[in-house]
């Protein structure tokens, strides 16, 4: 039997159990799951999607969102959703100013809406959750791509679930292509590679564990869906299109040595000029393009990419470029690349204030949570604004960002300081510093009809960080 003085013990070790139960849990998830060797299994680069038709004017793609079965980790099969039952989803190649039709059918038990991140989109092919694709059925999606090229990503959109479905695999890159004569001097066809970076956990099965706001359990970084890769490279230069796909998770990328790259898109598209860089941050959803000169390096070296803002090994070393012969490379990068992104002066001021009640683990925007049938604010089709966008959440210290559907907006300064880097680009996705605030402009141009904006911690969105605008004439 316990004595009085046990049970006191015994309740004080639970008690300091449950101070920590993240810890525990991934130390847990750590130790349950075995990993790969670190950068023992190539890359794996999805695949691209092939148009079922190709007329004058556009190219018709098909693909099916269903359950499927893949390996992520060794000796076992992990169960997804994906699009065609890829993790992750086919990429898709559109050229831009042609257009691009894409029916989706639903082939699981719920419904599933498919949002094209970036994408300047009307509102009725945007991937609105008030318009799902029932199970069984099928939605055409027509994007113009009239818009610059640019690294884009489709990915799921459903009421309240958007981050489960987004976290069991329902995502995939959609790229706007310029026409290869307009930029002979980028890498491009093999030497361009998107890569999405995102973390997971799993269970001893090496099933996906979804838990909502469990950002600590995620301890497994995946690149393009699977854990430390390597990749063969020539010695020449390449085009890495990286995007944040975690729905909590921050990066901080770094190549080892901290050698120099050239980051030449944001989220939107081509930089004005190539920025020479030693590191970059993306918060989720966001994206930049850099240019990495492999000829720097001897053949037979081990190049790893960092994420500094890593907690562990497994989120710390993204990946391995283990460098071959080399090749014949393009040109010198052009100094010219995208146009200046300036939206001019701003005729409206607003603020957006970005807060949490973690006791009703609520998360909202202007003081209030997600509704389906309210509309936030009505801006003005063609007119510049300035938000003044505030993370209120200083205690608990939680991160914020924000991303528009429908536009692109120009980023002024965070906390006082103009930004830098890819930030000065078209951006849809930004981040919001704890207990401080970004500037940006915006101007929604294109389309009338009602957007969403949403925190892209995607955890924060579906427990209700996401309001809507209404553009009108
Ligand atoms: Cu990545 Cu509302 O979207
Ligand atoms: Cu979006
Ligand atoms: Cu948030």
């Amino acid at each position: 039997m316990l004595s009085r003085r046990g049970i006191l013990k015994a309740g004080a070790v639970s008690a300091a159990g449950a101070t920590i139960p993240d810890l525990v849990a991934e130390r847990h998830a750590d130790a349950a799951v075995a990993r790969p060797k670190p950068f023992s299994r190539p890359l794996y680069v999805p695949k691209t999607a092939v148009p079922v038709h190709r007329s004058k004017t556009t190219d018709f793609y098909e693909m099916t969102i269903r359950e499927a079965a893949v390996q992520i980790l060794p000796g076992r099969k992990t169960r997804i959703l994906g699009y065609d039952g890829m993790f992750p989803g086919p990429t898709v190649r559109a050229r831009a100013g042609r257009r691009v039709v894409i029916r989706q059918r639903n082939r699981l038990r719920r419904d599933a809406v498919v949002h094209l991140h970036g994408g300047l989109v009307p509102p009725e092919h945007d991937g609105h959750p008030a318009d799902p694709i029932a199970p069984g059925r099928y939605r055409d999606y027509v994007y113009a791509n009239r818009q610059p090229p640019a690294t884009l990503w489709y990915h799921d959109h459903s009421h309240h679930k958007e981050a489960e479905l987004v976290y069991r695999g329902l995502a995939g890159f959609y790229l706007i292509d310029d026409r290869p004569e307009r930029c002979p001097d980028l890498p491009s066809g093999r030497y361009d590679i998107p890569l999405m970076l995102r973390d997971a956990r799993f269970d001893k099965h090496g099933q996906l564990v979804f838990g909502m706001d469990d950002d600590r359990g995620r301890n497994i970084l995946l690149v393009n869906g699977r854990p430390q890769p390597y990749f063969k490279v020539c010695r020449r230069k390449y085009r890495l299109r990286l995007l944040n796909g975690s729905n909590m998770r921050h990066l901080t990328l770094r190549l080892g040595n901290g050698a120099e790259f050239a980051v030449i898109a944001s989220d939107g598209g081509l930089l004005p000029e190539p920025l020479p860089a030693t590191s970059v941050r993306l918060s989720p959803a966001e994206r930049v393009d850099v240019v990495v000169d492999f000829a720097r390096y001897r053949e037979g070296s081990r190049v790893v990419l960092y994420n500094t803002a890593g907690s562990s090994d497994a989120t710390t070393r993204v990946m391995c470029f283990h460098v071959g012969e080399r090749v014949p490379d393009c040109g010198d990068l052009p100094d010219e690349l995208g146009d200046e992104f300036d939206l001019g002066d701003a005729e409206v001021v607003r603020d957006v204030n970005l807060s949490s009640d973690p006791k009703r683990r609520r998360f909202l925007i202007d003081g209030k949570t997600f509704d389906i049938d309210r509309i936030d604010m009505r801006i003005r089709c063609g007119q510049t604004e300035l938000w003044r966008v505030h993370n209120r959440d200083r205690r608990p210290a939680t991160l914020h960002n924000l991303h528009l559907h429908g536009t692109h907006f120009q980023v002024l300064e965070r906390n006082g300081r103009r930004v830098s880097g890819h930030e000065t680009g078209r951006k849809d996705t930004v981040s919001v510093p704890i207990g401080g605030h970004v500037t940006i402009k915006v101007c929604y141009d294109r389309h009338l009809g009602r957007y969403l904006y949403h925190c892209h911690m995607l955890d924060h969105a579906s427990m209700g960080m996401m309001a809507q605008a209404q553009i009108i004439k």
